[in-house]
């Protein structure tokens, strides 16, 4: 019999992506969000890649009745929590709005999922990490005092997570990406942010299409090679699959501890210029950019040590950043009708 698993936030970038590599595998999908961030793009994209329509849940999980609601409906095998709010500038400016969104979804669903004894997967993040002292980053590199009120509502939820697995005998995995980038090979999902777009890809391919005037580079006098900071683009193709494994791995009782973690990266660092340049050459286009200051709070250089998902998940990842800055260009294409 199939599996049932729940994607909280799954109408949005990663969670649609995560939906259709999950219902591949055969596990049944209910998507719930409560779309204060994103349309049904995604979540009409998801339907036409499967062919079928999957239940989209719109509700909000700081509602505790509907989390609870929601848990007496369906019987989960394991859920996966994307739904928070994630944009590190606007989370310094609002620490209540993400303190209070982002925690307080993550109690109720931790409440629930204590209650029905469903697997808890967390979508975690390399800014825990922060500065690291040494690179590439494993599980065991310390995690650094959170640089914004975003990077510690992760530290905390992954917090929530060891100590209700320890409290509760339950089972989580906490999942810490590195910077997801890309879109579907079918260019049907893809990531859609609201108004100006913070992360680079984005604001690259925007640039690209005439949607914004020049990409700034966020300052060139690191000492890195060429100066500009070096990061773990992982495609988000790739990084959904890491999903399945970790949920198959919970689901079929073959965790060796009942809280794991995992980096989820490529291991390869690349620098913001090579990314810049990559996108040019294999889209065969010139991209208008120019050197800016750098922004506050960004980090020099930090890439995965992917080998713990590789050895316990049997996840790596298999696209080249070639192939994923094109699926970027075709999704963004594709938006704009082109
Ligand atoms: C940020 C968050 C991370 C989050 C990720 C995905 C921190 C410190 N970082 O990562 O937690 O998971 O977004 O949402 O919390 N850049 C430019 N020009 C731009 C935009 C970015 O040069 O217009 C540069 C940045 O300086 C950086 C690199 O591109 O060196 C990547 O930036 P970005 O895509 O925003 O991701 P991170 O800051 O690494």
């Amino acid at each position: 019999m199939s599996k049932t698993v729940l994607v909280s936030g799954g109408a949005g970038f990663i969670g649609s992506h995560v939906t259709v590599e999950l219902s591949q595998a055969g596990y049944d999908v209910v998507i719930a969000d409560n779309m204060s961030n994103c349309d049904e793009t995604n979540y009409k994209g998801v339907c036409a890649i499967l062919g079928k329509t999957l239940p989209l849940i719109k509700m909000d999980f700081c509602d505790e009745a509907a989390v609870k609601a929601l848990f007496a409906k369906y019987r989960f095998d394991a859920l996966i929590h994307f739904a928070a709010f994630k944009a590190v500038g606007e989370s310094v400016a609002e620490p209540l709005m993400y303190y209070k969104n982002n925690l307080d979804s993550f109690l109720n669903i931790l409440q629930a999922a204590r209650e029905h004894g469903t697997n808890v997967l967390f979508s975690s993040s390399a800014t825990v990490y922060g500065e690291p002292d040494e690179t590439p980053v494993t599980e065991q590199s310390p995690r650094k005092p959170a640089t914004s009120p975003y990077g510690n509502t992760k530290q905390m939820c992954e917090d929530f997570l060891r100590d209700c697995v320890a409290a509760y005998g339950m089972h989580g995995i906490a999942l810490c990406y590195f910077n997801p980038i890309g879109a579907h090979p079918s260019a049907l999902i893809g990531e859609l942010p609201r108004g100006v777009p913070n992360n680079l890809v984005p604001f690259i391919t925007q640039t690209a299409i005439g949607k914004r005037e020049c990409l700034s580079i966020f300052g060139n006098d690191y000492p890195t090679p060429d100066g500009t900071c070096l990061r773990d683009y992982i495609d988000i193709v790739d990084l959904a699959k890491a999903h399945v494994c970790a949920v198959t791995r919970m689901v079929e009782g073959k965790m060796d501890e009942p809280y794991e973690i995992f980096n989820i990266g490529t291991g390869r660092p690349v620098s913001v210029l090579e990314l810049v340049n990559s996108f040019q050459k294999v889209n065969a286009l010139k991209l208008n950019y120019r050197f800016a200051p750098r922004r506050e709070g960004d980090v020099t250089a930090v890439w995965a040590d992917p080998s713990l998902a590789e050895k316990k998940l049997g996840w790596k990842a298999t696209r080249t950043v070639e192939e994923t800055l094109a699926s970027a260009w075709a999704w963004e294409k594709r938006l704009a009708g082109k």
